[in-house]
């Protein structure tokens, strides 16, 4: 089976046909879907699509873009979601210094905060970092984030780093970026992490996978990615759906009790 470690059906992009998305999910062989939240408004969504859907779970946080909207608060009422028997981790948090949308001080500030949210609920964390490779790692070792364990999601640096974050106890998200012609130093880190520490994610609405890039991605997209790291690593898609749905249930520790 294969688990989808990072998507966002809360987007508007799946109001149309959500119910039927669901629908078909489990017959194509996707057995779990942690959707994430990004904004104030996705943690409630993610709650409520848990609610509905037995293979559905829950991550909750607020994606660095969005940190303006936290205070003490709406942190208080995350603290209480994250104690539900379906929220499963913390994110997406971290730091973007691509767009920018807050200062950098904000969005580090809000990234600590989430952090000792995790540790003090026992979840581990969904890490998002665009353009902040260094301050991200940094700042999380700082922080002990090894303590909670968690993901890079989306995991856009060097095998280096990678193997970094492993070192500190991480996962390496990797999702549709991977079967992109030009993604050469991503290839790499699908080749050199070790095979018990890969997740596959979607991201979706986002980064669909070739041959349907640029179009709206889903879970059912995901056997692309993974026939892609298989043919990096030179096993069987099998092999990689196998391991990946193994590392989700080992890193997501509530999806075991
Ligand atoms: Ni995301």
């Amino acid at each position: 089976m294969i688990f989808d470690t990072h998507a966002h059906y809360d987007d508007e992009t799946f109001d149309e046909d959500r119910e039927e998305l669901f629908a078909r999910m489990q017959s194509a062989g996707v057995g779990g879907v942690v959707n994430v939240g990004a904004s104030l408004q996705g943690v409630r969504a993610s709650q409520e699509l848990a609610g509905r859907y037995p293979f559905v779970w829950a991550a909750v946080g607020v994606h660095p873009d969005e940190v303006g909207s936290l205070n003490e608060e709406t942190l208080q009422w995350m603290y209480e979601l994250c104690r539900e028997p379906k929220t499963v981790a913390v994110g997406e948090i971290g730091l973007d210094y691509h767009w920018n949308r807050e200062p950098h001080e904000v969005q580090q500030q809000w990234f600590i905060r989430q952090l000792e949210m995790a540790k003090e609920t026992g979840l581990p964390v969904n890490i998002h970092s665009r353009d902040a490779a260094q301050d991200t790692f940094d700042l999380m070792k700082e922080h002990h984030a090894g303590t909670t364990g968690g993901i890079i999601h989306c995991f856009s640096s060097s095998a280096q780093m990678a193997l970094d974050y492993v070192k500190l106890g991480y996962y390496i998200g990797i999702g549709g970026v991977v079967t992109f012609r030009n993604a050469r130093v991503l290839k790499e880190v699908a080749a050199e992490v070790p095979l018990d520490r890969i997740v596959v994610e979607t991201d979706c609405p986002y980064l669909a996978p070739e041959p349907n890039r640029g179009k709206r991605n889903s879970s059912l997209y995901l056997p692309l990615v993974i026939e892609e790291i298989a043919r990096i690593r030179g096993v069987s898609a099998q092999e990689i759906e196998d391991a990946t749905w193994e590392n989700a249930h080992r890193v997501y520790r509530k999806l075991q009790e």
